[in-house]
């Protein structure tokens, strides 16, 4: 009797850890590093990659100048947004807005500042004129949405020497709002398109025997 019941309890735990294993690949909150397909993290800023590399055209390399010499595309640091929202304080929309309101109402026109790039100026430790606000700036905590597994070896210079385009990888980031990552960076990601990389890049035939070696992604 309590052999029996010992092997129907060993059954159910089995039923309850199988139960448990799907529930937590199905809720897509999970993050699993590095196969996370989808992730699309709210940043602590809502920059939108749609409105500067869309609407304003500005080259990915200007901001992410790392791909094109390191490893790494990197995140530019906040110096680079002041370049323009030293002077651009908020979206065209509500400085037309506001430019409205005042001739309506027979006013001087308002400095407007978005809440958004207000957080900017408080991080550089500036206050909304400026000036020093006294408080210590404090570096943005963009969350990072792509994490590939310490033990693989990437570089975006290689990929970017060699013509791969970011959209080949990243998708067609000039359109959304919230990044969100469109591949799942495993291994057959990667040989899929290394396999064909003479077909579709000009790599040599040599050398795109080499990219499915093991040595080349793995220390
Ligand atoms: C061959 C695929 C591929 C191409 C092409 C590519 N990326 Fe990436 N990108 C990745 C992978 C994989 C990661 C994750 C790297 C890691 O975790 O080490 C990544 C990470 C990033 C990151 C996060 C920060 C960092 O440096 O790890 C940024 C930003 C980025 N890529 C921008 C770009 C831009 C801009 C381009 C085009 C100039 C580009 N990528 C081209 C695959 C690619
Ligand atoms: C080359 C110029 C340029 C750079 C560099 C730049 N921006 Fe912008 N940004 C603009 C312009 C212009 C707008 C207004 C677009 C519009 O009229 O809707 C804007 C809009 C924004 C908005 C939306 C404001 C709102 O309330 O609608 C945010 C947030 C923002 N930028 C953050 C950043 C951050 C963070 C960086 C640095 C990582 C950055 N920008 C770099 C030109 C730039
Ligand atoms: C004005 C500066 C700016 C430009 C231009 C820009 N980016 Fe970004 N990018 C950022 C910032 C800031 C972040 C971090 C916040 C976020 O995820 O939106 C970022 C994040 C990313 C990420 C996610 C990084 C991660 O954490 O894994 C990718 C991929 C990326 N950018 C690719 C591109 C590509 C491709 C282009 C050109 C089509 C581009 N970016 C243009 C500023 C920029
Ligand atoms: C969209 C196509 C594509 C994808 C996806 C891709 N690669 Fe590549 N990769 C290439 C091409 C093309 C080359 C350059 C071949 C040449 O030398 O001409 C390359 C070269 C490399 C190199 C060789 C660097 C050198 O010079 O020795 C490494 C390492 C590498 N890739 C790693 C990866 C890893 C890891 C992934 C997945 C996370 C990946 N790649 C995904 C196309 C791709
Ligand atoms: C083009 C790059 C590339 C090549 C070539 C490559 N790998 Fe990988 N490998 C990866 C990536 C990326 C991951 C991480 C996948 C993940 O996190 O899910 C990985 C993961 C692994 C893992 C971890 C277990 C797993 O499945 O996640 C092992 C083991 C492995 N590779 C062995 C090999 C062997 C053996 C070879 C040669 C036959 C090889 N790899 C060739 C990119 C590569």
């Amino acid at each position: 009797m309590d052999k029996l019941f010992g092997k129907q309890l060993k059954y159910i735990s089995l039923i309850i850890l199988v139960l448990g294993v799907v529930l937590i690949i199905s809720n897509s909150n999970y993050h699993i590093p590095s196969n996370n397909e989808g992730y699309q993290p709210e940043q602590p800023i809502k920059f939108s990659h749609q409105v500067h590399a869309g609407e304003l055209k500005i080259s990915c390399l200007y901001c992410h100048f790392g791909a094109e010499k390191s490893r790494h595309a990197g995140i530019p640091a906040l110096s680079i947004c002041m370049n323009c929202h030293k002077f651009v304080s908020a979206s065209s929309d509500s400085l037309n807005l506001e430019e409205i309101q005042a001739e309506k109402e027979g006013r001087d026109i308002k400095t407007v500042i978005s809440p958004e790039i207000a957080k900017i100026y408080t991080a550089l430790g500036y206050d909304e004129q400026l000036q020093p606000s006294g408080e210590a700036s404090k570096p943005v905590e963009w969350i990072k949405i792509h994490n590939l597994a310490d033990y693989v070896f990437f570089s975006h210079q290689a990929h970017n020497n060699a013509g791969v385009n970011c959209n080949e990888c990243h998708g067609e980031i000039e359109t959304m709002e919230q990044v969100r990552q469109v591949s799942d960076l495993s291994m057959g990601w990667c040989l899929d398109c290394h396999r064909e990389a003479g077909e579709n890049f000009d790599t040599a035939p040599e050398r795109t025997k080499l990219l499915s070696d093991c040595s080349t992604c793995h220390y």
